[in-house]
């Protein structure tokens, strides 16, 4: 069984709504709610897990509940920072859950074929994450701002979500984590820390993080055009 966290409980500063991004609409629905209907629209998923502000529960409960066709879901309490969130929500995963994928609200592009190449190298590797070749040159940089080293980009990817795990490495990660005390931007970084090997699976440029209006300005380009599609 195959159940996916979803950490909601963000505040979206960088968007400067002056409330949660994931409430805003995107061709016609919330954020949130788009994510949610491409995860349910895939036969290998089996349950949603939403981590949200304690003080939005009753709001996003609301909301979720008027809408048809979503997969079974849970709401949980999210927590002060994104990993407190996921953890919240693998508390609350079913018993009988043997694979684990997290996956940002706040990335609606998402298409159901990464979801499956993730679920499907899961099963081989116990690990996987999508991400996509870095576009730019990166750089290191001093205190001062000069560069101190170029990395070579034709191996550096950027990191995307869906991140999947089998249930128990994610839980050990999780917990070794939270005894030293250590604070990671996503799931594969607490993983590697066990010890573990995390596999890449190409994702997709479109799979944007809806963090600024530009991207937001781009996520309604995008959508309409894989609508579109769909006709
Ligand atoms: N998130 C969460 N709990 C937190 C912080 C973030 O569940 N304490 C979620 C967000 O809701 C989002 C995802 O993690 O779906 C990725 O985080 P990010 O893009 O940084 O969203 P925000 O934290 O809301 O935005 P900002 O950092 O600009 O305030
Ligand atoms: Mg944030």
């Amino acid at each position: 069984m195959v159940s996916v966290i979803f950490p909601a409980a963000g505040h979206g500063k960088r968007m400067g709504l002056g409330f949660n991004k994931i409430f805003t609409e995107l061709s016609g629905k919330p954020i949130l709610i788009q994510t949610l209907l491409t995860f349910s629209r895939c036969d290998c998923v089996d349950e949603l897990i939403i981590a949200v502000d304690v003080n939005e529960m009753e709001v996003i409960q609301k909301v979720l509940s008027k809408i048809p066709r979503l997969k079974p879901y849970k709401i949980v309490a999210g927590g002060s920072e994104r990993q407190y969130s996921v953890y919240n929500g693998l508390m609350a995963v079913s018993p009988d859950a043997d694979i684990v994928l997290v996956h940002d609200a706040a990335r609606p592009l998402i298409s159901e074929t990464v979801i499956q190449n993730v679920v499907n190298e899961v099963m081989l590797s116990g690990g996987a994450v999508c991400a996509v070749p870095v576009k730019d040159t990166t750089a290191e940089i001093n205190e001062m701002g000069f560069i101190e080293k170029v990395p070579d980009r034709n191996k550096l990817w950027a990191i995307q979500t869906p991140q999947g795990f089998k249930k128990e490495i994610l839980v050990e990660a999780h917990k070794k984590a939270q005894e030293d005390d250590f604070l990671g931007t996503d799931e594969a970084s607490l993983v590697r820390r066990t010890g573990r090997a995390v596999k890449l699976v190409m994702g997709s440029y479109d799979n944007i993080k809806v963090t600024t209006p530009t991207d937001l300005l781009m996520a309604e380009m995008l959508f309409s055009h894989k609508t579109a599609k769909h006709v």
